[in-house]
Protein backbone atom coordinates (compact mmCIF):
# COMPACT_ATOMS: atom_id res chain seq x y z
CA UNK A 1 0.00 0.00 0.00
CA UNK A 2 2.21 3.72 -0.98
CA UNK A 3 1.07 6.73 1.20
CA UNK A 4 -1.38 8.03 -0.88
CA UNK A 5 -3.74 4.73 -0.64
CA UNK A 6 -3.04 4.81 3.20
CA UNK A 7 -4.20 8.18 3.61
CA UNK A 8 -7.05 7.61 1.56
CA UNK A 9 -8.45 4.56 3.40
CA UNK A 10 -8.28 5.47 6.84
CA UNK A 11 -11.00 6.42 8.07
CA UNK A 12 -12.99 6.31 11.54
CA UNK A 13 -13.56 2.71 12.84
CA UNK A 14 -16.74 3.33 14.70
CA UNK A 15 -17.54 -0.62 15.50
CA UNK A 16 -14.79 -3.25 16.15
CA UNK A 17 -15.00 -6.76 15.48
CA UNK A 18 -14.45 -9.19 18.59
CA UNK A 19 -10.91 -10.02 16.44
CA UNK A 20 -8.33 -10.06 19.15
CA UNK A 21 -5.38 -7.85 18.04
CA UNK A 22 -2.23 -9.53 17.89
CA UNK A 23 0.50 -7.92 20.00
CA UNK A 24 3.04 -7.87 17.86
CA UNK A 25 1.04 -6.06 15.09
CA UNK A 26 0.78 -3.66 17.47
CA UNK A 27 3.78 -3.20 18.75
CA UNK A 28 5.00 -3.24 14.89
CA UNK A 29 2.59 -0.45 14.25
CA UNK A 30 3.67 1.94 17.16
CA UNK A 31 7.63 1.06 16.26
CA UNK A 32 6.78 2.61 13.27
CA UNK A 33 4.88 5.24 14.05
CA UNK A 34 8.01 6.45 16.66
CA UNK A 35 9.90 7.82 13.46
CA UNK A 36 7.25 10.70 13.69
CA UNK A 37 8.97 14.17 13.44
CA UNK A 38 9.11 17.01 16.76
CA UNK A 39 10.08 19.89 17.44
CA UNK A 40 14.07 19.57 17.77
CA UNK A 41 13.25 15.71 18.04
CA UNK A 42 12.16 16.43 21.59
CA UNK A 43 9.83 13.20 20.96
CA UNK A 44 7.37 14.78 23.81
CA UNK A 45 5.18 11.47 23.78
CA UNK A 46 4.94 8.96 26.55
CA UNK A 47 1.80 6.33 24.87
CA UNK A 48 0.21 4.25 27.05
CA UNK A 49 -1.91 1.11 25.47
CA UNK A 50 -4.77 -0.29 27.16
CA UNK A 51 -5.81 -3.74 26.65
CA UNK A 52 -7.29 -6.83 28.23
CA UNK A 53 -8.29 -6.55 31.58
CA UNK A 54 -6.75 -3.04 31.81
CA UNK A 55 -8.73 -2.37 29.12
CA UNK A 56 -12.00 -3.38 30.81
CA UNK A 57 -11.00 -1.88 34.17
CA UNK A 58 -11.32 1.62 32.30
CA UNK A 59 -14.15 0.71 30.27
CA UNK A 60 -16.36 -0.43 33.35
CA UNK A 61 -14.74 2.66 35.54
CA UNK A 62 -16.12 5.04 32.37
CA UNK A 63 -19.23 3.16 32.12
CA UNK A 64 -19.98 4.17 35.88
CA UNK A 65 -19.15 7.97 35.24
CA UNK A 66 -21.30 7.76 32.04
CA UNK A 67 -24.33 6.77 33.90
CA UNK A 68 -23.68 9.21 36.95
CA UNK A 69 -23.21 11.71 34.18
CA UNK A 70 -20.29 13.08 35.63
CA UNK A 71 -18.97 16.12 33.85
CA UNK A 72 -16.75 14.93 31.61
CA UNK A 73 -13.58 16.98 31.38
CA UNK A 74 -10.04 16.62 29.25
CA UNK A 75 -6.85 17.60 30.30
CA UNK A 76 -6.51 19.91 26.86
CA UNK A 77 -9.70 22.36 27.08
CA UNK A 78 -11.87 22.67 24.12
CA UNK A 79 -12.10 25.70 22.39
CA UNK A 80 -15.11 28.11 23.99
CA UNK A 81 -16.49 28.44 20.68
CA UNK A 82 -15.99 27.63 17.07
CA UNK A 83 -16.20 29.44 14.38
CA UNK A 84 -19.33 29.51 12.24
CA UNK A 85 -17.66 27.82 8.95
CA UNK A 86 -16.50 25.19 11.50
CA UNK A 87 -19.70 24.73 13.47
CA UNK A 88 -21.38 24.28 10.21
CA UNK A 89 -18.97 21.72 8.97
CA UNK A 90 -19.41 20.21 12.91
CA UNK A 91 -23.28 19.96 12.16
CA UNK A 92 -23.20 18.91 8.90
CA UNK A 93 -21.23 16.04 10.02
CA UNK A 94 -23.67 14.82 12.79
CA UNK A 95 -26.44 15.21 10.53
CA UNK A 96 -24.76 13.02 7.61
CA UNK A 97 -24.04 10.16 10.17
CA UNK A 98 -27.31 10.24 11.43
CA UNK A 99 -29.16 10.11 8.07
CA UNK A 100 -26.55 6.98 6.61
CA UNK A 101 -27.47 5.11 9.81
CA UNK A 102 -31.09 5.92 9.94
CA UNK A 103 -31.26 4.30 6.69
CA UNK A 104 -30.06 0.75 8.26
CA UNK A 105 -31.44 1.63 11.56
CA UNK A 106 -34.41 3.92 12.24
CA UNK A 107 -34.04 7.49 13.73
CA UNK A 108 -33.87 6.44 17.52
CA UNK A 109 -31.91 3.60 16.95
CA UNK A 110 -29.52 5.67 14.83
CA UNK A 111 -28.62 8.21 17.43
CA UNK A 112 -28.96 5.29 20.41
CA UNK A 113 -26.00 3.27 18.42
CA UNK A 114 -23.79 6.42 18.40
CA UNK A 115 -24.12 6.94 21.59
CA UNK A 116 -23.78 3.38 22.96
CA UNK A 117 -20.77 2.46 20.14
CA UNK A 118 -19.08 5.45 21.64
CA UNK A 119 -19.66 5.03 25.26
CA UNK A 120 -18.23 1.41 24.76
CA UNK A 121 -15.07 2.83 23.20
CA UNK A 122 -16.57 1.67 20.13
CA UNK A 123 -15.93 -2.08 21.64
CA UNK A 124 -12.17 -1.48 20.66
CA UNK A 125 -10.08 -4.55 21.84
CA UNK A 126 -7.23 -2.10 22.64
CA UNK A 127 -6.48 1.46 22.66
CA UNK A 128 -3.76 3.90 22.40
CA UNK A 129 -3.43 6.52 24.63
CA UNK A 130 -0.99 9.68 23.62
CA UNK A 131 0.32 11.72 26.73
CA UNK A 132 2.96 14.21 27.32
CA UNK A 133 4.28 16.44 30.16
CA UNK A 134 1.72 19.18 31.46
CA UNK A 135 4.34 21.66 31.41
CA UNK A 136 4.26 21.57 27.56
CA UNK A 137 1.93 23.54 25.51
CA UNK A 138 0.14 23.44 22.07
CA UNK A 139 3.41 24.05 20.63
CA UNK A 140 4.04 20.13 21.15
CA UNK A 141 0.68 18.77 20.78
CA UNK A 142 1.35 19.50 17.28
CA UNK A 143 3.74 16.47 17.25
CA UNK A 144 1.24 14.43 19.13
CA UNK A 145 -1.17 15.41 16.04
CA UNK A 146 1.65 13.95 13.92
CA UNK A 147 2.53 10.76 15.73
CA UNK A 148 -1.60 10.18 15.40
CA UNK A 149 -1.84 10.69 11.96
CA UNK A 150 1.77 7.99 11.69
CA UNK A 151 0.15 5.60 13.79
CA UNK A 152 -3.50 5.43 11.88
CA UNK A 153 -1.46 5.58 8.45
CA UNK A 154 0.83 2.36 9.76
CA UNK A 155 -2.38 0.74 11.45
CA UNK A 156 -3.95 0.93 7.87
CA UNK A 157 -1.63 -0.62 5.89
CA UNK A 158 -1.25 -3.42 8.84
CA UNK A 159 -5.37 -4.06 7.99
CA UNK A 160 -6.03 -2.48 11.06
CA UNK A 161 -8.57 0.57 12.14
CA UNK A 162 -8.61 3.41 14.44
CA UNK A 163 -10.40 6.15 15.62
CA UNK A 164 -9.19 9.23 17.40
CA UNK A 165 -11.45 10.18 19.49
CA UNK A 166 -11.88 12.65 22.41
CA UNK A 167 -14.67 10.23 24.29
CA UNK A 168 -11.94 8.20 25.41
CA UNK A 169 -10.08 10.58 27.50
CA UNK A 170 -13.16 12.64 28.77
CA UNK A 171 -12.37 10.93 32.51
CA UNK A 172 -8.79 11.37 32.74
CA UNK A 173 -8.30 10.42 36.31
CA UNK A 174 -9.84 7.19 36.02
CA UNK A 175 -7.10 6.96 33.03
CA UNK A 176 -4.55 7.64 35.29
CA UNK A 177 -5.42 5.68 38.04
CA UNK A 178 -6.13 2.35 35.90
CA UNK A 179 -2.80 2.85 33.88
CA UNK A 180 -0.69 4.34 36.35
CA UNK A 181 -0.33 7.51 34.37
CA UNK A 182 1.95 9.98 36.45
CA UNK A 183 0.18 13.06 37.25
CA UNK A 184 2.69 14.85 35.10
CA UNK A 185 1.44 13.81 32.42
CA UNK A 186 -1.69 14.91 30.43
CA UNK A 187 -3.55 12.83 28.58
CA UNK A 188 -3.90 14.33 25.09
CA UNK A 189 -5.89 11.79 22.61
CA UNK A 190 -6.92 8.07 22.59
CA UNK A 191 -6.79 6.32 19.59
CA UNK A 192 -9.25 3.00 19.59
CA UNK A 193 -7.58 0.10 17.26
CA UNK A 194 -8.35 -3.28 16.22
CA UNK A 195 -10.25 -5.15 13.56
CA UNK A 196 -12.80 -3.14 11.98
CA UNK A 197 -16.55 -5.10 12.14
CA UNK A 198 -17.16 -5.18 8.66
CA UNK A 199 -21.06 -5.40 8.64
CA UNK A 200 -21.58 -2.70 11.41
CA UNK A 201 -23.38 0.33 9.50
CA UNK A 202 -21.17 2.83 11.01
CA UNK A 203 -18.42 1.71 9.25
CA UNK A 204 -19.96 2.20 5.81
CA UNK A 205 -19.98 6.14 6.73
CA UNK A 206 -17.62 8.37 5.00
CA UNK A 207 -16.66 11.58 5.59
CA UNK A 208 -16.56 14.09 3.32
CA UNK A 209 -13.68 17.28 2.52
CA UNK A 210 -13.88 20.29 1.48
CA UNK A 211 -12.02 20.59 -2.26
CA UNK A 212 -8.68 21.19 -2.98
CA UNK A 213 -9.66 24.69 -4.80
CA UNK A 214 -11.54 25.84 -1.34
CA UNK A 215 -9.00 24.86 1.70
CA UNK A 216 -6.05 25.52 -0.36
CA UNK A 217 -4.36 29.24 -2.07
CA UNK A 218 -1.21 28.58 -4.06
CA UNK A 219 0.06 32.23 -4.47
CA UNK A 220 3.12 32.61 -6.78
CA UNK A 221 3.38 36.80 -7.62
C1 LIG B 1 -8.93 14.94 17.98
C2 LIG B 1 -10.10 14.12 17.46
C3 LIG B 1 -11.12 13.73 18.34
C4 LIG B 1 -12.21 12.96 17.89
N1 LIG B 1 -13.17 12.53 18.78
C5 LIG B 1 -14.19 11.74 18.35
C6 LIG B 1 -15.16 11.22 19.28
O1 LIG B 1 -15.09 11.47 20.49
N2 LIG B 1 -16.15 10.43 18.81
C7 LIG B 1 -16.26 10.12 17.46
O2 LIG B 1 -17.19 9.40 17.09
N3 LIG B 1 -15.34 10.59 16.56
C8 LIG B 1 -14.31 11.38 16.97
N4 LIG B 1 -13.35 11.82 16.07
C9 LIG B 1 -13.42 11.40 14.66
C10 LIG B 1 -13.83 12.54 13.73
O3 LIG B 1 -15.21 12.77 13.85
C11 LIG B 1 -13.43 12.14 12.31
O4 LIG B 1 -12.03 12.03 12.22
C12 LIG B 1 -13.91 13.14 11.25
O5 LIG B 1 -15.31 13.18 11.22
C13 LIG B 1 -13.40 12.75 9.86
O6 LIG B 1 -13.84 11.44 9.52
P1 LIG B 1 -12.84 10.25 9.21
O7 LIG B 1 -11.92 10.09 10.37
O8 LIG B 1 -13.72 9.04 9.02
O9 LIG B 1 -12.07 10.60 7.96
C14 LIG B 1 -12.29 12.60 16.51
C15 LIG B 1 -11.24 13.00 15.63
C16 LIG B 1 -10.17 13.73 16.11
C17 LIG B 1 -9.05 14.12 15.14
Amino acid sequence: MDVKEAINRRQSVRAFSRRSLEREKLTAVLEAALRTPSWANTQPWEIYVAAGEALERVRAAYMGSFEQEEPRRSDIPRPEAWPPAMLKRMEELREARVKALEADLGGEAARADMMTLNREFFRAPAVIYLCMDRTLTPWSIFDIGMLAQSIMLAATEAGLGTIPAYNLVVYPDILHEELDIPEELSVIIGIAIGYQDEDHPQNRFRSKRRAASEAVRIREN
